[in-house]
């Protein structure tokens, strides 16, 4: 190399350089870094996964808001209707095995709902309206009102729990079933626009 080129800090051409060996790796090096990789693009950066969502509890309970339970009521209640239809028209054709068969689905179905009112419900406002007197009294007047009927109601299913054996039972059943299917929709009704409403975060 020239003086000049000392100088001005010429470098040597590279291709004079001899191929590097890849040295064997010993117990001291470095872990080898991986060859330099072009950087990926930045693109943008997805959203951080968003915190597994805590319910939200009402105040000083560990009861948990539920988003979606007004929603579960609301398709109980149809369901409700449907088993009630069902059993009706059984009744009406006098089809009484397929009758009782209908009518022990039905108590199911009413026991789960009631029972889904009264622990994620019931409990629930209880404590979120325990501020608020107005909806506190309106929310105990469904509470308890639901309490007589769903007596009522059992009273009704345990009478007629052995409707298959009892093709005589027809009529009684039927004007009794009326009667139960009336107040039962009129409730429900009710529920959905005066009741559930009050049903909200904490
Ligand atoms: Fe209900």
């Amino acid at each position: 190399m020239s003086f000049l080129d000392r100088l001005f800090g010429r470098r040597e051409p590279e291709a004079a350089s001899p191929p590097k060996k890849s040295a064997p790796p010993s117990k001291s090096a470095q872990p080898a870094r991986p060859a330099q990789r072009q950087k990926p693009a930045q693109l943008p950066k997805p959203a951080p996964a968003a915190a597994p969502e805590r319910p939200a509890m009402a105040p000083g309970t560990r009861i948990a808001h539920h988003f979606e339970l007004i929603a579960q009521l609301e398709q109980d209640h149809r369901d409700l209707l449907r088993i009630y239809s069902g059993l009706r028209r059984a009744s009406d054709a006098g089809r009484m095995q397929e009758a009782g068969e209908q009518l022990e689905t039905f108590r199911h179905a009413l026991q789960g709902h009631l029972l889904k009112e009264n622990v994620k419900l019931y409990v629930y406002l209880e404590h979120t309206l325990a501020a608020d007197a107005t909806s506190h009294e309106l929310m105990h007047g469904f509470r308890h009102e639901m309490d007589r009927i769903g007596k009522a109601v059992m009273v009704f299913l345990d009478r007629y729990r052995d409707l298959a054996g009892h093709p005589e039972w027809k009529d009684d059943f039927a004007r009794e079933l009326d009667g139960i299917g009336k107040v039962l929709v009129e409730r429900m009704r009710n529920e959905e626009s005066n009741l559930y409403p009050l049903y909200g975060p904490p």
